[in-house]
């Protein structure tokens, strides 16, 4: 092979270099690690990312986008970027094993949205053995764990927040036009509480805070009903029709800790028919965009899935670029990224919607 090859360098005659080239051209097809030019081959990032679940509208608008603007950037930047999401089915043990696999096929970075919040320490060590920096978002792991190692970060927002705005956002509408939800008059708000996953930051500390900021605008308050939903619509559905039932039309309020299930206790709502209790949610969604344009639910809370994925992939590039990460989101403690949240209602609506300029 080589002496022929030679053989094309001495005698060049048009035949013998189109022969040459067809050579150079299949041995770069069936061996890819000997390029010569190595150079123009774009540099590969390999990301695990791991979500609790695939089967949650807000996490899947995380991870859309995440792999959405890692394509721009792959274009911008002459970069490959190979994302690998996996899909926890909201168990532990399944995602612990996508995780080994991740960090055992040699991931740059790894993402993880933990099913099980007090799992993190397991995990951290394992990252840190194979000195694999890890990127928590939306789940928020205790800080005693997140401290364990300097490599460790969490991407999210602080569920107290959405709690409070979304309180104040109720309050507002209340005290703007009490005639008009406080049904029975009696100067009371009777609400009920559609709760997230139990162990989950954000279920707790909405349903805390949500109620501090009524109390804060001197609105008395009655709890008629609470229980979890686990952020899930149709769960939400079948709780809100038992309650319609049970509580014969005393509901003025319903608080969901997130929007899929205000769509749920909406869903319930038309099926039994009458006037709607005013309903609000946390997220903004797509579909609870919509809801709001609608008038079907009064008000959300915007969860930023764009910032969250945004500030995930900027820490995916400063780690593997060997750039330092407060260079390029801020962070608190040497681990955390926050993201603000923001209050929706029909006033605001289409500063939320595809399209807006600011
Ligand atoms: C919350 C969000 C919920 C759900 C949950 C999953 O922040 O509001 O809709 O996605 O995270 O961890
Ligand atoms: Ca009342």
């Amino acid at each position: 092979m080589i002496p022929k090859i030679k053989n094309c360098f001495s005698r060049s005659s048009p035949k013998r270099l189109w022969m040459l080239l067809v050579c150079v051209i299949l041995s770069m097809t069936m061996f890819p690690g000997c390029q010569t030019s190595r150079d123009s081959s774009p540099p590969t990032l390999r990301v695990g990312v791991a979500l609790y679940t695939q089967d949650d509208t807000f996490i899947a608008t995380v991870s859309q986008n995440l792999e959405r603007m890692a394509q721009d950037t792959e274009k911008e930047k002459n970069l490959k970027i190979n994302l690998s999401i996996a899909d926890g089915q909201s168990n532990q043990t399944v995602q612990m094993d996508q995780v080994d696999r991740f960090l055992s096929r040699g991931c740059d970075v790894l993402c993880v949205n933990i099913v099980d919040r007090t799992a993190a320490a397991v995990l951290i060590d394992k990252a840190r053995e194979a000195q694999v920096p890890l990127i928590f978002f939306n789940r928020e792991p205790v800080a005693n764990d997140i401290q364990r190692w300097e490599q460790v970060y969490y991407v999210g927002a602080q569920a107290e927040e959405s709690g409070t705005l979304q309180g104040q956002l109720v309050a507002d509408a209340w005290l703007a036009d009490q005639e008009r939800w406080d049904r029975n008059g009696d100067g009371i708000l009777q609400y009920v509480m559609l709760e997230g996953e139990p162990s989950h930051q954000d279920a707790l500390l909405r349903s805390e805070y949500a109620i501090k900021a009524l109390v804060e605008a001197e609105i008395e308050a009655e709890r008629l009903a609470s229980g979890t939903a686990n952020w899930n619509r149709g769960q939400a559905a079948a709780k809100m029709s038992q309650w319609l039932s049970e509580l014969n039309g005393q509901i003025e309020v319903v608080f969901s800790n997130n929007d899929d299930m205000a769509l749920g206790a909406i869903d319930a709502i038309e099926e039994a028919g009458g006037d709607s209790p005013l309903v609000v949610g946390v997220d903004a969604t797509a579909p609870a965009l919509e809801a709001v344009k609608q008038g079907k639910l009064y008000g959300t809370v915007k969860n930023d899935a764009e910032g969250i994925s945004r500030a995930m992939l900027d820490l995916i590039l400063a780690l593997t670029g060997g750039t330092d990460p407060s260079e390029v989101v801020e962070l608190e403690d040497g681990h955390y990224v926050w993201l603000p949240y923001r209050p929706v209602t029909k006033n605001n609506l289409s500063e939320f919607l595809e399209g807006y300029v600011a």
